[in-house]
């Protein structure tokens, strides 16, 4: 059976930067709370679609691999940020690429998507359904956020990027990997105001209110995190000493020290965006991975762990050995438009709409639902 090597790679980081000074003129909350809370500092703002990002990002990883898009068998696009739930954003960035031989799925999983989807194209290039294909993480938060609250508006950013997968003859790619899902505790992050139970109730999409039992959240992180490492680990039959390189997902910078600690893994091993980027959802792991090539850190057959988790709870932890190529064979000049309004200024344009809305719509708020139990 061939490997899924991973070839190319490729980020697209809107311009736009939110400063936690920028979040404290509109919330009760300051530079200093969220550094020590969390080792957040700032964050972007995207000023254009999801997809934009996303084919910015697609058409980089694939010059990374010298691909040609119509070279591509499959485009699996993880988020849980849509444009339009219909159609789906695989189709938009294949659009986007010219890649118009390739099948397309959406993969949501929350901030897990990107890996779920690593492992969806991994196993479909390892049984021979496909040989190349383009994994993508992708998130744009800012139009859903809830900008008055500040238990979650200071901890996430937008951000987008991909991987190439083609099929290699070389031991590469996912070597092992651990997915899970704590759904008993599923109720602890919810965004009401996106989904048809809500548009189906009159809810104007997009009017969200975000449910987040931060603690909790925290406490099923460091414990997820940590037995999908260990179960992946175990099934790789790797020692955590061998790893060379820690790419996790970054809601916390606590959390993260939390289950490096638990791991074995000392932090200097730990490659961090958290303090520029914030959480991304599915775009943190694969942007900090393409970071990390940048910076130097992935050394030719390195061995990586990325463990991460996200509403549902999913949790995940993958190990790849990385290929004998970290540096791109070309580039690409994709490049998103100028973008010409500041993130607060953005931002400040989201708050004024759900503003008007709130006034329009005195009364209206995204109602609960009740968790359902086992079926009989
Ligand atoms: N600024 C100032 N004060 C704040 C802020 C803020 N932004 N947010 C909360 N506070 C206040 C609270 O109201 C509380 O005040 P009180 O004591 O008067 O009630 C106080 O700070 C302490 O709040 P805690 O919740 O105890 O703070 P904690 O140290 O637990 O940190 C945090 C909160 C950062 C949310 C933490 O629990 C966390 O990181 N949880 C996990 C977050 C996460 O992983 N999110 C991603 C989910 S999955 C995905 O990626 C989609």
């Amino acid at each position: 059976m061939p490997y899924a090597a991973i070839t190319g790679w490729g980020k697209c980081m809107p311009p736009a930067v939110l400063t936690n000074a920028d979040i404290a003129t509109f919330l009760d909350t300051s530079d200093e709370w969220i550094v020590t809370r969390t080792g957040m500092r700032e964050r972007r703002i995207s000023h254009v679609p999801a997809t934009d990002l996303a084919a910015v990002a697609g058409a980089r990883a694939l010059a990374c691999a010298g691909l040609d898009p119509a070279d591509l068998d499959l485009i699996v696009y993880g988020s849980c940020s849509y444009d339009e739930q219909v159609p789906n954003s695989a189709s938009g960035v294949q659009v986007l690429l010219g890649a118009a031989n390739a099948g397309a799925m959406d993969i949501n999983t929350a901030c897990t998507s990107f890996l779920y989807g690593l492992s969806s194209a991994s196993a479909l290039v390892r049984t021979g359904v496909v040989r190349n294909a383009l994994v993508l993480g992708v998130e744009l938060i800012s139009p859903y956020m809830d900008w008055s609250n500040r238990n979650v508006a200071v901890l996430f950013g937008d951000g987008a990027a991909a991987v190439v997968l083609q099929a290699s003859g070389r031991e590469e790619g996912v070597l092992a990997e651990h997915l899970g899902c704590h759904a008993d505790a599923r109720q602890v992050l919810r965004i009401r105001g996106m989904g048809c139970s809500y548009a189906n109730r009159g809810v104007l999409y997009g009017h969200t209110q975000w449910d987040f039992d931060g603690q909790e959240i925290f406490r099923r992180a460091v414990k997820g995190m940590t037995q999908a490492t260990a179960r992946a680990l175990a099934k790789g039959n790797i020692d955590a000493g061998a790893i060379d390189l820690v790419i996790p997902h970054q809601a916390n910078m606590r959390i993260i020290e939390s289950v490096a600690k638990l791991a074995h893994i000392p932090m200097d091993k730990v490659f961090l965006t958290v303090e520029r980027y914030a959480n991304m959802s599915a775009a943190t792991v694969p942007v900090a991975l393409v970071e990390a090539l940048e910076a130097g850190r992935v050394r030719p057959g390195a061995l990586l762990l990325t463990p991460a988790f996200g509403a549902g709870l999913t949790l995940c932890s993958h190990v790849i050995r990385w290929g004998e190529r970290v540096t791109p064979l070309g580039t690409s000049t994709a490049a998103l438009p100028p973008c010409t309004r500041s993130a607060l200024e953005m931002v400040n344009d989201y708050r004024a709409l759900a503003a008007r809305r709130a006034e329009s719509e005195p009364g209206l708020r995204a109602p609960r639902f009740a968790e359902s139990g086992p079926l009989a």
